[in-house]
């Protein structure tokens, strides 16, 4: 990679208090409050409709809000449109002149913003070589990958060096090996360059490998905020307990609390756990598919409804007093049997009360 300068002028973010409302009562963000701190990648995470798009387009200036304060900066552009905005975004569909080979793709923009031809070459020419596309300069696009394509769309906005750097749904038009692939290197260029950037996705797996925060959005407001580790250890509710991850939901009793532990029961087997501002009483259990121990001496009666070989793990489903659970199990050589009658308990960290 060669010395660049890109990713100087990253800023941070802020919406205080920001609504977005169509029309008359189509309010697709509602007053919500967000700092996305400079050089970090903060993803939007959420169900079709829920506002991650439109919060992206307020950042960038192609909607203005309806209320509340947007800053870039130390500079407040609520108002300000988007072709005043140091930011730019690559769409989901990398919108790529088709009749313009790779470099004057990337250099449009460039001399668009008023850099002489020979600078917006040599930029546009750096931006390439950090996403690996050196050489590939006078092809067309459609004489592109998929992913190359991508790539092309993500060197364009980034030798722009915008303060913010947003990306909606990026990957949505590649393939599951490619979507990996293209994400990593997205990751890489973020970090190497301390880009700030916001990127949307409705895809969990996808949020939980490049985020350094994640933004989990329902019907226009924000449901938890927090880092990988945090939404999936502790999601504060069943609709962020079951959209990060796949999580069953258990009923259980809190039959004591001390302090901030809680002691559960489900059908005679007790469980330690944070009590997160619980009392005792009946309450909601979610636990990942790999925090469930099957087969253990003790734990809670289940029988094996299903078993099936996925290649790099077992997958079960366990029905039982409990009713269905969905577990996975490292050991595929000693696989279960459908119908064998075992004992589930959990994982020392693995089960969470949830608050709501
Ligand atoms: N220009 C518009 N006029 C009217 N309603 C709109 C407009 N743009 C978006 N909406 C509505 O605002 C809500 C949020 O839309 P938005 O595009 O932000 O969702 P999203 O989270 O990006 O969804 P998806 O995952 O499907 O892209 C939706 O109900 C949508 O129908
Ligand atoms: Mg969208």
């Amino acid at each position: 990679m060669t010395e660049t300068h890109l990713g100087a002028k990253a800023a941070p973010v802020r919406f205080e208090g920001v609504s977005k409302v169509f029309g008359k009562d189509v309010v697709a963000v509602d007053n919500i409050d967000l700092y996305v701190e400079a050089g970090r990648l903060v993803t939007l995470l959420g169900p079709s409709g829920c506002g991650k798009t439109t919060t992206l387009r307020m950042i960038a200036g192609l909607e203005m809000a309806s209320s509340g304060r947007i800053l870039i900066g130390d500079q407040d552009v609520t108002k300000l449109p988007a072709t005043d905005r140091d930011v730019s975004m690559v769409f989901q569909s990398y919108a790529l002149f088709p009749h313009m080979s790779v470099l004057e793709n990337v250099m449009y923009g460039l001399t668009f913003s008023g850099y002489a031809k020979g600078e917006a070459r040599t930029r546009a020419l750096e931006g390439l070589d950090l996403v690996g596309l050196t050489g590939f300069d006078s092809r067309l696009p459609s004489e592109l990958s998929g992913g190359q394509q991508q790539r092309v769309a993500v060197a364009r906005a980034l030798v722009l060096e915008p303060q913010v750097l947003l990306f909606d749904e990026p990957l949505s038009n590649l393939d599951a090996k490619l979507r990996r692939q293209v994400r990593e290197d997205i990751r890489a260029i973020q970090q190497d360059l301390g880009l700030t950037v916001v990127y949307v996705t409705h895809d969990q797996e996808e949020a939980l490998a490049v985020s350094d925060e994640i933004v989990v959005m329902r019907n226009a407001a924000i449901a938890q905020i927090g880092n990988p580790r945090e939404l999936y250890d502790a999601p504060n509710d069943r609709f962020v307990a079951d959209f990060i991850g796949e999580a069953n939901l258990l009923a259980c009793q809190i039959t004591a609390v001390e302090g901030n532990t809680a002691t559960i029961e489900i059908e005679g087997y007790t469980h330690s756990l944070p009590a997160r501002g619980l009392q005792p009483g009946a309450a909601t259990l979610a636990v990942r598919p790999s925090r469930l121990l099957i087969g253990a001496d003790e734990g809670i009666p289940a029988t094996v409804a299903k078993a099936t070989y996925v290649g790099v793990r077992m997958e079960y489903t366990l029905t039982g007093g409990f009713g269905q659970v969905f577990a996975v199990h490292d050991d595929v050589d000693t696989p279960l049997d459908p119908g064998a009658e075992i004992r589930m308990a959990f994982a020392e960290r693995g089960p969470v009360l949830l608050p709501d």
